[in-house]
């Protein structure tokens, strides 16, 4: 069988944020993809060649129409997964970081040595991340390289794009013996060896499955191996991923180790850079801020993780506000849900949590932190147009030149919590209904570049 691909033309709704709160919406888009998969034309209705376009893609066996109450979205972008948390997605949640990672994580981690658990595990990560439009995923591996390479090839075959980086973690202070690199030296070789397999995948040509550089966080891993690891992200120009001030105990662990706040400490490492994403970044301060935009990192805003194990709410609005590349991650397990559009409507609710305050024993003046909320569309643009910069990739909108990675919304499927009156929702009140109460069911196609992985 042929893997070839055709030029295919979608004709329908368009829904897309290019520019941070501003909505295009454009009916009756007449979208043409190369066979590479990238958007090569955009005819709108009204334009001099709409309506001989038009006559032209009726003819073609491959155009795709949406029906009415369907909309074509870019797809979404999900900056943070440990994937081999899987099966601790939505358990667990009752422990503090340390402890969680101590007594449940690394131990479930740890059995990712054995390629038999690996295998149908990642694959059915992928599968259900595919399956709710989650077009491009960043994806921690663990330490071990092999189980770490089979989820590139799973991802390469299933057609996902996706960051992946093999975990590096050394530290025999915070980790324990069945799980941890037996000396920065391993660690580094087999980043090494991994990025090399990545980039050598037969059928990888087009990079859409890339390598990161993974260390865990500061507190797991050693100097030394933080430094070498700054080395080969520079020497390959290669992703970069990790955490970064995410709670109380591991900013202060850092600042107790290195004197400085993980920010300062990963610059002073060669590990931020325009490919770097950190996650959560909670309690960084106006110096990291300015540091984190000087070096063009992404940051991986992760809402529902938060909650359990930040203490505290990320300045969404005050980071983009100030220029950050800002994305949004389900830190899965942490994050106990496995879609984007939960983590937006968990990072609407988290900014006005922290905008209103949450202690009803203050006065409502002294409460909350003024001018802290994000608004749906900004929660959009981040699951998409902010995912895309912080990795410095061609997707998240629909526009021309860039890859079609896209997803169709249907709001008219029958066992699903998406209602929209066509008579009393603007486009703007759809979107918004997409934001808070879409799911899995209501998404009825999934395109990555150009190929489709869900529907037909
Ligand atoms: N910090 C170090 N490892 C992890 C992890 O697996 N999840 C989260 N949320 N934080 C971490
Ligand atoms: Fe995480």
């Amino acid at each position: 069988m042929s893997n070839e691909r055709k030029e295919t033309v979608i004709l329908g709704t368009l829904v897309h944020a290019p520019v941070r709160g501003e909505l295009e919406v454009i009916h009756d888009a007449l979208v043409s993809v190369s066979a590479n998969g990238e958007i090569v034309k955009i005819d709108k209705s009204g334009s001099t060649t709409y309506e001989q376009s038009l006559v032209a893609a009726r003819k073609d066996p491959q155009l795709t129409t949406l029906k009415d109450g369907q909309y074509l979205l870019p797809g979404l972008v999900d900056l943070h997964i440990h994937a081999p948390q899987w099966p601790q997605l939505g358990k667990a949640l009752d422990l503090p970081l340390y402890d969680w990672l101590q007594q449940c994580t690394f131990p479930l981690e740890a059995k990712y040595a054995d390629l038999e658990f690996a295998r149908p595990n990642y694959s059915s990560l992928v599968d259900n991340l595919i399956a709710n439009g989650t077009t491009t995923a960043t994806y921690f591996g663990t330490v071990h390289l092999e189980a770490t390479k089979l989820l590139a090839d799973i991802c390469l075959a299933k057609g996902q794009r996706a960051v992946i980086g093999r975990v590096a973690m050394d530290n025999a202070d915070e980790c324990p013996d069945f799980y941890r690199d037996p000396t920065s030296t391993v660690a580094l070789d087999e980043t090494r060896a991994f990025i090399d397999y990545v980039r050598g995948l037969s059928g990888n040509s087009a990079n859409r499955v890339m390598p990161a550089v993974t260390p865990r966080f500061i507190p797991s891993c050693t100097d030394t191996l933080l430094k070498g690891l700054g080395k080969i992200a520079h020497e390959y120009d290669c992703h970069i991923q990790t955490h970064c001030s995410e709670s109380d105990w591991e900013h202060n662990y850092v600042l107790d180790r290195h004197g400085v706040n993980d920010t300062q400490s990963l610059d002073q490492f060669g590990l931020l850079t325009d490919k770097t994403i950190l996650a959560h970044a909670n309690l960084i301060s106006d110096g990291d801020m300015s540091t984190i935009k000087q070096a063009d990192c992404g940051i991986a805003h992760c809402p529902l993780s938060n909650i359990y194990f930040s203490n505290a709410v990320f300045p969404a609005r005050r980071a983009l506000d100030f220029g950050l590349n800002v994305g949004l991650g389900t830190d899965i397990s942490g994050g106990p849900k496995a879609d984007i559009l939960s983590n937006c409507l968990g990072a609407v609710n988290a900014s006005r949590s922290l905008e209103e305050g949450v202690d009803p024993v203050l006065a409502g003046s002294e409460r909350g932190t003024a001018d802290s909320r994000v608004s749906y569309l900004d929660a959009f643009w981040m699951a998409t147009v902010g995912g895309a910069k912080s990795l410095g990739l061609k997707v998240g909108q629909l526009s021309l030149g860039y890859s079609f990675d896209a997803i169709v919304v249907d709001t008219t499927v029958a066992n699903s919590n998406l209602m929209v009156w066509s008579d009393l929702d603007s486009d703007a009140d759809i979107l918004q209904k997409i934001v808070y109460n879409g799911g899995r069911n209501n998404i009825e196609k999934v395109w990555v570049q150009g190929r489709l992985l869900k529907g037909q």
